[in-house]
Protein backbone atom coordinates (compact mmCIF):
# COMPACT_ATOMS: atom_id res chain seq x y z
CA UNK A 1 0.00 0.00 0.00
CA UNK A 2 0.81 3.33 -0.45
CA UNK A 3 0.05 5.59 3.07
CA UNK A 4 1.60 9.23 2.76
CA UNK A 5 0.99 11.75 5.28
CA UNK A 6 1.87 15.26 4.49
CA UNK A 7 2.31 18.46 5.96
CA UNK A 8 0.56 22.46 5.73
CA UNK A 9 2.91 24.37 8.30
CA UNK A 10 0.29 27.74 7.83
CA UNK A 11 -2.50 25.38 9.05
CA UNK A 12 -0.62 22.38 10.94
CA UNK A 13 -3.03 20.34 8.34
CA UNK A 14 -2.51 16.41 7.67
CA UNK A 15 -3.06 15.50 4.05
CA UNK A 16 -3.19 11.70 3.04
CA UNK A 17 -2.91 9.94 0.18
CA UNK A 18 -3.51 6.66 -0.25
CA UNK A 19 -3.33 3.94 -3.06
CA UNK A 20 -3.00 0.68 -3.08
CA UNK A 21 -0.03 0.02 -6.45
CA UNK A 22 1.97 2.23 -7.72
CA UNK A 23 0.28 3.02 -11.32
CA UNK A 24 -3.03 2.29 -9.78
CA UNK A 25 -5.91 4.76 -8.46
CA UNK A 26 -5.53 7.19 -5.49
CA UNK A 27 -7.52 8.57 -2.93
CA UNK A 28 -6.66 12.15 -0.99
CA UNK A 29 -7.87 13.52 2.27
CA UNK A 30 -8.02 16.78 3.50
CA UNK A 31 -6.27 18.24 0.88
CA UNK A 32 -4.94 21.84 1.48
CA UNK A 33 -5.34 24.61 -1.45
CA UNK A 34 -1.72 26.09 -1.36
CA UNK A 35 -0.22 22.32 -1.37
CA UNK A 36 -2.29 21.21 -4.34
CA UNK A 37 1.29 21.65 -7.13
CA UNK A 38 2.89 19.47 -4.46
CA UNK A 39 0.66 16.65 -3.86
CA UNK A 40 0.20 16.91 -8.22
CA UNK A 41 3.68 16.29 -8.42
CA UNK A 42 4.24 13.36 -5.96
CA UNK A 43 0.83 11.54 -7.70
CA UNK A 44 2.82 11.88 -10.92
CA UNK A 45 5.93 10.81 -9.71
CA UNK A 46 3.84 7.85 -7.98
CA UNK A 47 2.20 7.06 -11.52
CA UNK A 48 -1.10 7.71 -9.78
CA UNK A 49 -4.34 8.66 -10.88
CA UNK A 50 -6.44 10.34 -8.79
CA UNK A 51 -10.05 9.32 -8.51
CA UNK A 52 -11.46 10.60 -5.26
CA UNK A 53 -10.62 13.52 -3.10
CA UNK A 54 -12.34 13.91 0.06
CA UNK A 55 -12.75 16.21 3.20
CA UNK A 56 -13.62 14.93 6.47
CA UNK A 57 -15.85 18.24 7.11
CA UNK A 58 -15.99 21.74 5.90
CA UNK A 59 -13.03 23.11 7.60
CA UNK A 60 -12.27 27.05 8.71
CA UNK A 61 -8.65 27.33 9.06
CA UNK A 62 -7.57 26.95 5.72
CA UNK A 63 -9.16 26.53 2.15
CA UNK A 64 -9.65 22.91 0.44
CA UNK A 65 -7.79 21.83 -2.17
CA UNK A 66 -10.78 19.91 -3.45
CA UNK A 67 -11.92 22.22 -6.08
CA UNK A 68 -8.36 22.58 -7.66
CA UNK A 69 -7.72 18.48 -7.88
CA UNK A 70 -10.88 17.82 -8.98
CA UNK A 71 -9.93 20.48 -11.84
CA UNK A 72 -6.41 18.76 -13.00
CA UNK A 73 -7.65 15.54 -12.17
CA UNK A 74 -11.30 15.09 -13.15
CA UNK A 75 -11.45 13.55 -9.60
CA UNK A 76 -14.98 13.11 -7.78
CA UNK A 77 -14.58 15.06 -5.04
CA UNK A 78 -16.58 13.69 -1.31
CA UNK A 79 -17.94 14.95 2.03
CA UNK A 80 -20.90 13.98 3.96
CA UNK A 81 -24.13 14.24 3.14
CA UNK A 82 -25.07 16.94 5.80
CA UNK A 83 -22.72 19.40 3.94
CA UNK A 84 -24.02 21.72 1.07
CA UNK A 85 -24.92 20.33 -2.44
CA UNK A 86 -22.90 22.83 -4.24
CA UNK A 87 -19.76 21.65 -2.67
CA UNK A 88 -19.04 18.38 -3.88
CA UNK A 89 -19.81 15.53 -6.35
CA UNK A 90 -20.81 12.87 -3.96
CA UNK A 91 -22.08 13.02 -0.64
CA UNK A 92 -21.39 9.70 1.84
CA UNK A 93 -23.55 8.68 4.71
CA UNK A 94 -22.82 6.81 8.14
CA UNK A 95 -22.19 2.79 7.06
CA UNK A 96 -21.16 3.49 3.46
CA UNK A 97 -18.43 1.77 2.03
CA UNK A 98 -15.99 4.32 0.12
CA UNK A 99 -13.86 2.78 -2.29
CA UNK A 100 -11.39 2.92 -5.26
CA UNK A 101 -9.07 0.30 -6.44
CA UNK A 102 -8.22 -1.68 -3.85
CA UNK A 103 -9.08 0.47 -0.92
CA UNK A 104 -12.14 0.86 1.19
CA UNK A 105 -12.70 3.18 3.72
CA UNK A 106 -15.39 2.66 6.12
CA UNK A 107 -17.38 5.69 6.89
CA UNK A 108 -18.74 7.41 10.01
CA UNK A 109 -20.49 10.05 11.15
CA UNK A 110 -18.53 11.64 14.01
CA UNK A 111 -20.40 15.05 14.04
CA UNK A 112 -19.75 17.45 17.57
CA UNK A 113 -16.53 19.60 16.00
CA UNK A 114 -18.92 20.47 13.30
CA UNK A 115 -22.23 18.82 12.31
CA UNK A 116 -20.64 17.80 9.03
CA UNK A 117 -17.91 15.84 10.58
CA UNK A 118 -17.06 12.22 9.45
CA UNK A 119 -14.10 9.78 9.93
CA UNK A 120 -12.85 7.48 7.48
CA UNK A 121 -11.94 3.88 8.82
CA UNK A 122 -9.29 1.12 7.16
CA UNK A 123 -8.27 -2.22 8.76
CA UNK A 124 -5.55 -0.89 10.77
CA UNK A 125 -6.26 2.93 10.84
CA UNK A 126 -8.89 5.53 11.17
CA UNK A 127 -8.49 9.23 10.16
CA UNK A 128 -10.91 11.18 12.45
CA UNK A 129 -10.56 14.55 10.99
CA UNK A 130 -10.81 17.29 13.66
CA UNK A 131 -13.44 14.63 16.18
CA UNK A 132 -10.38 13.36 18.08
CA UNK A 133 -7.11 14.67 18.17
CA UNK A 134 -3.59 13.66 19.03
CA UNK A 135 -4.35 14.50 23.13
CA UNK A 136 -6.56 16.79 22.32
CA UNK A 137 -10.70 17.15 20.32
CA UNK A 138 -11.54 19.90 17.75
CA UNK A 139 -13.27 22.62 19.32
CA UNK A 140 -17.08 22.77 18.77
CA UNK A 141 -17.95 26.70 19.54
CA UNK A 142 -18.62 26.89 15.90
CA UNK A 143 -19.78 25.95 12.68
CA UNK A 144 -22.95 24.16 14.36
CA UNK A 145 -20.13 22.36 17.03
CA UNK A 146 -22.19 20.32 19.56
CA UNK A 147 -20.15 19.11 22.55
CA UNK A 148 -22.74 16.68 23.25
CA UNK A 149 -22.49 14.88 19.78
CA UNK A 150 -18.68 15.03 20.12
CA UNK A 151 -18.92 12.89 23.24
CA UNK A 152 -20.93 10.61 21.55
CA UNK A 153 -18.74 10.23 18.37
CA UNK A 154 -15.46 9.58 20.25
CA UNK A 155 -17.03 7.55 23.14
CA UNK A 156 -19.68 5.70 21.03
CA UNK A 157 -17.87 5.76 17.92
CA UNK A 158 -14.28 6.06 17.47
CA UNK A 159 -13.37 4.30 20.91
CA UNK A 160 -15.26 1.19 20.18
CA UNK A 161 -12.81 0.58 17.40
CA UNK A 162 -10.10 -2.04 18.39
CA UNK A 163 -7.46 -0.52 20.45
CA UNK A 164 -4.11 -1.05 18.11
CA UNK A 165 -6.16 0.83 15.22
CA UNK A 166 -3.84 4.14 14.54
CA UNK A 167 -5.70 7.22 14.88
CA UNK A 168 -4.66 9.77 12.25
CA UNK A 169 -5.87 13.55 12.49
CA UNK A 170 -6.43 16.43 10.28
CA UNK A 171 -4.72 18.19 12.11
CA UNK A 172 -1.45 18.64 15.10
CA UNK A 173 0.18 21.36 16.33
CA UNK A 174 2.82 19.79 18.38
CA UNK A 175 4.53 17.87 15.74
CA UNK A 176 2.95 14.22 16.71
CA UNK A 177 2.05 12.35 13.64
CA UNK A 178 0.13 9.55 15.03
CA UNK A 179 -1.85 8.03 17.66
CA UNK A 180 -3.60 4.82 19.02
CA UNK A 181 -7.48 4.47 20.56
CA UNK A 182 -5.74 2.68 23.61
CA UNK A 183 -3.44 5.72 23.84
CA UNK A 184 -5.91 8.11 23.48
CA UNK A 185 -8.10 6.40 25.51
CA UNK A 186 -5.05 6.23 28.32
CA UNK A 187 -3.71 9.91 27.87
CA UNK A 188 -6.10 12.36 26.28
CA UNK A 189 -6.91 14.69 28.64
CA UNK A 190 -10.09 15.70 27.23
CA UNK A 191 -11.20 11.98 27.50
CA UNK A 192 -10.37 11.76 31.35
CA UNK A 193 -13.87 13.16 31.92
CA UNK A 194 -16.71 11.04 34.00
CA UNK A 195 -19.68 11.90 32.02
CA UNK A 196 -21.19 13.80 29.22
CA UNK A 197 -21.96 16.78 31.04
CA UNK A 198 -18.14 17.33 32.54
CA UNK A 199 -17.45 17.22 28.87
CA UNK A 200 -20.14 19.46 27.49
CA UNK A 201 -18.59 22.02 30.48
CA UNK A 202 -15.08 21.69 29.62
CA UNK A 203 -15.40 22.40 25.89
CA UNK A 204 -17.44 25.19 27.16
CA UNK A 205 -14.72 26.75 29.33
CA UNK A 206 -11.99 26.45 26.35
CA UNK A 207 -13.06 30.53 25.00
CA UNK A 208 -11.04 30.34 22.03
CA UNK A 209 -10.20 32.85 19.53
CA UNK A 210 -11.42 32.10 15.90
CA UNK A 211 -9.08 30.75 13.35
CA UNK A 212 -7.14 33.30 11.69
CA UNK A 213 -8.76 32.30 7.64
CA UNK A 214 -12.09 31.61 9.26
CA UNK A 215 -13.76 34.66 7.53
CA UNK A 216 -11.53 33.59 4.04
CA UNK A 217 -12.12 29.96 4.58
CA UNK A 218 -15.38 28.87 5.31
CA UNK A 219 -16.96 31.53 2.52
CA UNK A 220 -14.64 29.81 -0.12
CA UNK A 221 -14.67 26.10 0.95
CA UNK A 222 -18.86 26.49 0.56
CA UNK A 223 -18.24 27.34 -3.19
CA UNK A 224 -15.35 24.60 -4.40
CA UNK A 225 -18.32 22.84 -6.72
CA UNK A 226 -18.22 23.07 -10.13
CA UNK A 227 -19.69 25.73 -12.42
CA UNK A 228 -22.31 23.97 -14.49
CA UNK A 229 -23.38 27.17 -15.73
CA UNK A 230 -20.70 27.11 -18.36
CA UNK A 231 -21.69 23.50 -20.12
CA UNK A 232 -24.75 24.70 -19.92
CA UNK A 233 -24.31 28.23 -22.12
CA UNK A 234 -22.57 25.74 -24.79
CA UNK A 235 -25.75 23.96 -25.06
CA UNK A 236 -24.70 20.88 -23.21
CA UNK A 237 -27.12 20.75 -20.14
CA UNK A 238 -30.85 19.56 -20.11
CA UNK A 239 -33.85 20.07 -17.44
CA UNK A 240 -34.59 17.33 -15.05
CA UNK A 241 -38.10 18.04 -16.60
CA UNK A 242 -36.56 18.11 -20.07
CA UNK A 243 -34.81 14.86 -19.18
CA UNK A 244 -38.24 13.50 -18.09
CA UNK A 245 -39.64 13.73 -21.94
CA UNK A 246 -36.49 12.06 -22.86
CA UNK A 247 -37.59 8.80 -21.04
CA UNK A 248 -38.30 6.01 -23.64
CA UNK A 249 -37.16 7.76 -26.71
CA UNK A 250 -35.26 5.42 -28.78
CA UNK A 251 -32.90 8.01 -30.48
CA UNK A 252 -31.83 8.64 -26.28
CA UNK A 253 -29.72 6.58 -24.33
CA UNK A 254 -29.56 7.98 -20.45
CA UNK A 255 -26.25 6.86 -18.66
CA UNK A 256 -25.76 6.93 -14.63
CA UNK A 257 -22.22 7.76 -13.92
CA UNK A 258 -23.10 7.43 -10.17
CA UNK A 259 -21.45 4.48 -7.96
CA UNK A 260 -23.72 1.20 -6.68
CA UNK A 261 -24.33 2.41 -3.33
CA UNK A 262 -25.04 5.77 -4.35
CA UNK A 263 -28.08 4.49 -7.25
CA UNK A 264 -29.17 1.57 -3.99
CA UNK A 265 -29.93 4.89 -1.82
CA UNK A 266 -31.33 7.24 -3.80
CA UNK A 267 -32.79 5.35 -6.41
CA UNK A 268 -32.43 4.95 -10.80
CA UNK A 269 -33.63 6.36 -13.60
CA UNK A 270 -35.29 3.74 -15.51
CA UNK A 271 -33.63 2.56 -18.54
CA UNK A 272 -30.44 3.76 -17.66
CA UNK A 273 -27.57 2.30 -18.42
CA UNK A 274 -25.00 2.30 -15.37
CA UNK A 275 -21.28 3.15 -16.30
CA UNK A 276 -19.54 4.48 -13.08
CA UNK A 277 -17.57 7.89 -13.49
CA UNK A 278 -14.32 6.51 -12.96
CA UNK A 279 -14.28 4.46 -15.58
CA UNK A 280 -15.41 7.03 -18.27
CA UNK A 281 -12.18 7.96 -19.96
CA UNK A 282 -12.15 4.09 -21.01
CA UNK A 283 -15.62 3.63 -21.61
CA UNK A 284 -16.09 7.32 -23.99
CA UNK A 285 -12.48 7.33 -25.97
CA UNK A 286 -12.13 5.39 -29.39
CA UNK A 287 -12.81 1.71 -28.57
CA UNK A 288 -14.86 2.66 -25.73
CA UNK A 289 -18.00 1.06 -25.24
CA UNK A 290 -19.98 4.43 -24.55
CA UNK A 291 -18.09 5.49 -27.72
CA UNK A 292 -18.71 3.12 -29.67
CA UNK A 293 -22.42 3.09 -29.20
CA UNK A 294 -22.46 6.73 -29.33
CA UNK A 295 -20.71 6.46 -32.33
CA UNK A 296 -22.55 2.74 -34.24
CA UNK A 297 -26.24 3.79 -33.47
CA UNK A 298 -25.87 7.70 -33.64
CA UNK A 299 -28.25 7.87 -29.91
CA UNK A 300 -27.51 10.82 -27.84
CA UNK A 301 -25.44 10.42 -24.83
CA UNK A 302 -27.51 11.92 -21.59
CA UNK A 303 -25.29 11.99 -18.57
CA UNK A 304 -26.31 11.95 -15.08
CA UNK A 305 -24.96 11.58 -11.50
CA UNK A 306 -26.23 12.66 -8.11
CA UNK A 307 -25.77 16.45 -8.60
CA UNK A 308 -24.49 17.05 -11.97
CA UNK A 309 -20.83 17.81 -11.38
CA UNK A 310 -19.19 14.52 -12.81
CA UNK A 311 -21.52 14.83 -15.73
CA UNK A 312 -20.72 17.57 -16.26
CA UNK A 313 -17.00 16.84 -16.50
CA UNK A 314 -18.51 13.61 -18.89
CA UNK A 315 -20.02 15.66 -21.41
CA UNK A 316 -16.99 17.84 -21.50
CA UNK A 317 -14.84 14.60 -22.18
CA UNK A 318 -17.56 13.10 -24.61
CA UNK A 319 -17.61 16.34 -26.24
CA UNK A 320 -13.43 16.08 -26.67
CA UNK A 321 -13.91 12.69 -28.12
CA UNK A 322 -15.65 13.96 -30.59
CA UNK A 323 -19.24 12.79 -29.54
CA UNK A 324 -21.57 16.02 -30.64
CA UNK A 325 -24.43 15.40 -29.63
CA UNK A 326 -23.63 14.70 -25.42
CA UNK A 327 -25.23 16.40 -23.05
CA UNK A 328 -26.26 16.15 -19.04
CA UNK A 329 -29.33 16.77 -17.02
CA UNK A 330 -28.40 20.00 -14.86
CA UNK A 331 -28.30 19.28 -11.17
CA UNK A 332 -28.16 15.22 -11.73
CA UNK A 333 -30.35 13.06 -9.76
CA UNK A 334 -31.29 15.68 -7.30
CA UNK A 335 -32.84 17.90 -9.48
CA UNK A 336 -34.51 14.53 -11.35
CA UNK A 337 -35.98 14.22 -8.05
CA UNK A 338 -37.65 17.30 -6.96
CA UNK A 339 -39.16 17.80 -11.15
FE1 LIG B 1 -11.88 21.69 11.44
Amino acid sequence: MIFRQLFDHTSSTYTYLLASRRGGEALIIDPVLERVDRYLKLIEELDLKLVKAVDTHLHADHITGLGALRDHTKCITVMGEQSGVDVVSMRVSDGDRLGIEGISLGVIYTPGHTDDSYSFTMTDRVFTGDTLLIRGTGRTDFQNGDARQQYESIFNRLMKLPDETLVFPAHDYKGDTVSTIAEERAHNPRLRVASVEEYVALMAGLKLPDPKMMDVAVPANMRQGLHQADVARRGWAVTAQAARAMLGRPEVTLIDLREKAERERHGCIPGALHAPYPDLAENIGAGGVLHELAVATGKRLVFFCAFGERSAMAVQAAQDSGIAGACHIEGGMRAWKSA
